[in-house]
């Protein structure tokens, strides 16, 4: 953790805010955003996983501080018509289709007054825009409106995939509270029944839109027209999604001889209950992992973190991504020392922890910037076990919890602990698991005194 080359004070603090507004700056991540607005359009038959890959997208576009927002035509069209039945979606009947493009047009106009008052980027309209028709009166709003249009068709004939996920989304939904599962299950094939009469693909007629389509969940892609940069990120992301079963595994290393110490930063060997972890660590996993999984451990290229992961008898990689957050000139300090020797700086951190960048050093926003490989990895990936470190842990976490980034960087994440994640259609599930090792606590509460503190 060297401070190299010239640096000045005001560049130490980004721009603050919540999340990126308009202006022609960039957010760290390369993003022209003057001017631009983007209506990701969603197109597909019913559970074809649109509400949970627009889900996905508007969660991670938040992590990379890119404001975007959702617009679900299915919310609109339950405020007219909240239980309805197959047939409410036959396009023979009138009042159906009416109620119908009521909803598709008062979520158009919400998105159209949100580009326009100038609150976030990319917006997702979600719906099934299941033909050229509805479409090309998307892309005319849109034109009319300066916002540019990303098509996503999710295409999947595979009936398996098809009936577990009405199964596991559709027979729980709001428009069929209180029945039964079958005959709201049947009522929902009967519905996509009706869709599929009128359904068209996005074909060569519409090689003029931009679009990319997701044949059987991303085995194969097409994409048309992309313009650009961040349309081409939302794209890349799309293509790394997978909805295989698995689970994602974290943990923070075993204690150091820095995390006794109360000294932040540095490259430091485990202390011995750090070494008692390590050695817990491979029976903690079987635990929770089970003997069948097969897993990958990710660690940094920092000593605690590989010695930690050591005795795990699976295939390792170490990510330079993974190191902790720099602290620039205040490692190898304690807290009380920050406090002493830059009494300022100690408390602008406290004001705004996730946009204080450390002199010479990283703020959490830049983490999150050299973190995003490591996201589109985990998408990709199945079953990985992470052994990183305090900041780096939250910021992940913070991707997968939907976590703000004004909590992040303060969330408690106890060290022996092994925290497993698991994605599931519109959540992520966790569970803790706390080796009986003890260890101190290396969280520091907004506002406290620097008081470095054994933990119980
Ligand atoms: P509706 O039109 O009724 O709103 P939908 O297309 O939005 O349906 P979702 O509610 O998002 O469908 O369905 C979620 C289910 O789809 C989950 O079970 C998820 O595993 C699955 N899924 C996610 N991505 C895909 C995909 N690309 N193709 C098929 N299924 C998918
Ligand atoms: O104290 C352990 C540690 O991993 C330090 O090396 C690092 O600077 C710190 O945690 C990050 O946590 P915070 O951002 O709360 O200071």
């Amino acid at each position: 953790m060297t401070v190299n080359g010239e640096f000045n004070h005001d560049m130490r603090r980004v721009p603050t805010g919540e999340f990126m507004t308009p202006s022609r700056k960039t957010n760290g991540v390369g993003v022209q955003a003057e001017d631009t607005k983007i209506c990701v359009v969603m197109v597909g038959l019913p559970a074809r996983g649109k509400s949970l890959i627009a889900q996905k997208v508007v969660r991670y576009l938040h992590w990379l501080s890119i404001k975007a927002k959702t617009f679900n035509v299915g919310q609109y069209r339950r405020t007219n018509t909240p239980n309805p039945s197959a047939d409410f979606f036959d396009t023979s009947n009138s009042e159906g289709e009416r109620l119908r493009r009521a909803a598709a047009e008062a979520a158009v106009n919400d998105m159209c007054k949100w580009f326009a008052e100038g609150q976030g980027l990319i917006a997702i309209l979600d719906a099934t825009n299941s033909t050229k028709k509805r479409r090309r009166w998307i892309q005319e709003r849109c034109d009319a409106e300066g916002i540019e249009t990303l098509f996503v068709e999710s295409k999947c004939d595979d009936e398996d995939i098809i009936m577990s996920n009405i199964l596991e989304v559709k027979t729980t939904s709001p428009d069929y509270v209180g029945q039964d599962p079958e005959s709201a299950a049947q009522d929902f094939r009967n519905r996509i029944r009706n869709y599929e009469r009128v359904y068209q693909t996005i074909d060569e007629d519409e090689f003029d839109l931009t679009y990319v389509k997701l044949i059987d969940v991303g085995k194969h892609v097409i994409i048309n027209q992309i313009q650009d940069y961040l349309q081409s990120r939302v794209v890349y992301y799309l293509m790394n999604l997978h909805i295989r079963p698995r689970s994602i595994w974290l943990s923070r290393h075993g204690e150091s001889q820095y995390n006794l110490n109360g000294k932040i930063g540095g490259d430091a060997e485990l202390s011995e209950r750090g070494e008692m972890y390590a050695r817990a660590l491979p029976g903690l996993v079987k635990q929770s992992v089970g003997d069948s999984r097969k897993l990958t451990v990710w660690t940094s290229t920092l000593r605690r973190t590989i010695a930690t992961a050591r005795f795990l008898e699976f295939e390792k990689l170490e990510w330079k991504a993974l190191d902790e957050l720099d602290s620039g000139v205040c490692d190898g300090l304690t807290y009380a020392e920050i406090e002493e020797r830059y009494p300022d700086d100690f408390k602008q951190r406290d004001e705004d922890k996730y946009n204080y960048r450390y002199l010479g050093g990283e703020s959490y926003r830049d983490v999150v910037i050299r973190l995003e490989p490591i996201i589109m990895e985990l998408e990709r990936s199945e079953n990985i076990l992470i052994v990183t470190h305090q900041a780096i842990l939250r910021c992940i976490y913070a991707y997968f919890m939907n976590v703000p980034q004004e909590r992040s960087p303060w969330m408690e994440v106890p060290l022996h602990t092994l925290i497993k994640l698991t994605p599931k259609a519109y959540s992520t599930q966790e569970e803790r698991l706390k080796a009986d090792i003890p260890a101190v606590s290396t969280f520091r509460e907004k506002g406290s005194s620097a008081k470095h503190q054994e933990a119980a």
